[in-house]
């Protein structure tokens, strides 16, 4: 304040000097001096004012575009292997910039962003959501995997990474909360409220976390919220019958967003309501552009389709950034199967084990030549390409019999099993390398699919596949 009246002081006397030595000419120039400022501030704030409003109703007329995911189920990264992949953080990210080019951004998820609660899982998790904060996500649902972390992760992820947890059912039993109730926004001049719901983990009930019944939560918040808003968003990690029950259940609502629906779900309308779920690990997001209601109360208008997260989109460099850390943290933890989601669960028969190829080539010399000539041999390799040579996710099919005993284990402790060897197809065979009259104990043209999926190997079909591995002969 001080130096403000200074300046006004010094203005005073400049005044004052001119207007002694100059006459009349010399008022007119005061008098301008004076209020040419005063004007041309009052001028500049009535055409701020007059352009703030053009842009509320030119950006109202434009709307904003809705980015939804759901069931996402912890990948981080794109599925599949090079050339088929899906989905992933960075991607996801890329479309949310583009989306941006055109327009305000509402980044949503519907919940079941996180897959589990091993290590391997956790550490997916933490790089899922800090890829999410750097999105820019407005709102992100407590589904019931993420109520199943507990009450101490979701503050953690809550207070550190500023992921905005919404729910109206699931709520900390203690304080401080890690998610509202209710979030809301203004975007593209538009009020938007947010709320979500869930289902209650399949485990049981969970440390510090209260599930409430769904309807319940949403007939107590949803009359005060709609008053507050015009276009009025529900979350929903629920079904699809349960999503489409929901939505004739409360017509108020202007866009029902699910949730694992099985299938993704293209936005459709359902009396006034829109529904849509994407679903589907994240192969897929739906984009949506809506305008809020043309006169009060009236319904949104809206376009919108699934769209399919494929290469090409832009990848922006801090999430690729986090890819990159991502790679070094899972190196550096050199982890089990067993702290992973990809043990086997199935074929593991008690006394099996692994031998490695190099115990099987000196008796089958004509089927080993056409496997060392076959990539099969060299599968490990393949993912030095994207640096993901000790990512758990990759090896389970790159690799010889992952997880099962003798197979492969940690990446600093399996180099000889980094291929898809006999065994991979054969199964574990240390029995029979000692006495060749105990068979091979598996069927192996029945295991080609477990690798051969419809994510990385989409042409895949069992004769012409077969006749390119071909080593009948011994
Ligand atoms: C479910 C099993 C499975 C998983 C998981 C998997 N791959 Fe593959 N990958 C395959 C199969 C099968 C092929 C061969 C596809 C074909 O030729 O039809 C393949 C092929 C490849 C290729 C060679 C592609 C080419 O055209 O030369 C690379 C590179 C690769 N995968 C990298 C990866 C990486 C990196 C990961 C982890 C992010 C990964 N894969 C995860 C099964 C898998
Ligand atoms: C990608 C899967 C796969 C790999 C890897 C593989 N095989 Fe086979 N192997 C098969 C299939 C499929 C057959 C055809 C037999 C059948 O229909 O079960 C077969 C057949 C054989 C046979 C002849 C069996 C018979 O009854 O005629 C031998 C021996 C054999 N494999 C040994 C090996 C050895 C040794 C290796 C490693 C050097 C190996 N295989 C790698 C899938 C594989
Ligand atoms: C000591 C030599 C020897 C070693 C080591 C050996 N095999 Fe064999 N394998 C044989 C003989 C001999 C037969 C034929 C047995 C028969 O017909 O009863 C055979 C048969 C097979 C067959 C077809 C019949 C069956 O049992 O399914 C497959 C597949 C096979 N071997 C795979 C392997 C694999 C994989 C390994 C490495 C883990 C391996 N063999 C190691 C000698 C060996
Ligand atoms: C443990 C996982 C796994 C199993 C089981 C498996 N594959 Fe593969 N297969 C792969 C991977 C990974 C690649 C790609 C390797 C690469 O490009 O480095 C591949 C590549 C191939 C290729 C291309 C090979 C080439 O040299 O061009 C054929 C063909 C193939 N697999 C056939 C089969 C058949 C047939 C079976 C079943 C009898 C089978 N695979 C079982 C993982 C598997």
């Amino acid at each position: 304040m001080g130096r403000r009246q200074k300046e006004r002081g010094r203005r005073g006397a400049a005044a004052e000097e001119g207007g002694s030595g100059e006459g009349a000419s010399g008022g007119i120039r005061e008098k301008l001096e004076r209020w040419l400022p005063v004007g041309l501030v009052t001028g500049l704030l009535l055409l701020a004012a007059a352009l703030w409003h053009v842009h509320e109703e030119t950006a109202r007329k434009d709307g904003f575009s809705v980015l939804l995911t759901g069931d996402t189920a912890g990948c981080f990264l794109p599925l599949g292997s090079p050339g088929t992949r899906l989905g992933g953080l960075p991607r996801r990210a890329g479309l949310a910039a583009k989306l941006r080019e055109s327009g305000p951004l509402l980044a949503l998820d519907a919940g079941g962003a996180v897959s589990g609660n091993l290590p391997y899982d956790r550490i997916e998790m933490e790089h899922i959501f800090r890829a999410e904060a750097l999105l820019g996500i407005a709102a992100h649902n407590l589904g019931a995997p993420e109520v199943a972390l507990e009450a101490g992760t979701l503050r953690t992820l809550d207070h550190d990474i500023g992921i905005p947890f919404v729910s109206a059912n699931a709520q900390a039993t203690e304080m401080p909360p890690f998610s509202q109730r209710r979030i809301l926004l203004r975007i593209a001049g538009c009020d938007v409220g947010i709320t979500g719901i869930t289902t209650a983990p399949a485990g049981g009930p969970v440390r510090g976390v209260e599930v409430r019944d769904a309807r319940s939560a949403l007939r107590e918040l949803l009359p005060g919220l709609r008053h507050e808003c015009e276009v009025l968003v529900v979350l929903a990690y629920v079904d699809l019958p349960q999503l489409l029950a929901l939505a004739a259940e409360f017509p108020q609502v202007d866009l029902f967003l699910g949730g694992p629906t099985g299938h993704p779900y293209p936005p459709a309308l359902h009396g006034r309501t829109v529904v849509a779920a994407a679903t589907d690990q994240g192969r897929r997001a739906v984009v949506l552009r809506v305008k809020p209601p043309a006169e009060p109360g009236g319904p949104v208008r809206w376009t919108g389709a699934l769209r399919d997260l494929v290469e090409g989109l832009p990848e922006p460099e801090p999430v690729l950034q986090l890819v990159d850390g991502y790679r070094k943290v899972l190196a550096a933890k050199d982890m089990e199967p067993g702290e992973t989601p990809f043990m086997p669960r199935l074929r593991a028969i008690p006394g099996l084990f692994v031998a490695g190829s190099d115990r099987c080539i000196p008796c089958h010399s004509e089927a080993a030549a056409a496997w060392l000539a076959s990539r099969h041999s060299e599968a490990g390799g393949a993912l030095a390409r994207d640096g993901l040579v000790n990512d758990p996710q990759c090896l389970r099919c790159h690799s010889t019999c992952y997880g099962y005993p003798g197979g492969f284990a940690r990446p600093s402790a399996s180099s000889t099993l980094r291929a898809v060897g006999c065994e991979s197809c054969h199964g574990p065979s240390a029995s029979h390398a000692e006495q060749p009259t105990r068979h091979t104990p598996w069927d192996a043209r029945t295991t080609c699919i477990s690798c051969h999926d419809a994510d990385n190997s989409p042409r895949f079909e069992l004769e012409s596949y077969q006749a390119r591995i071909e080593h009948r002969r011994r």
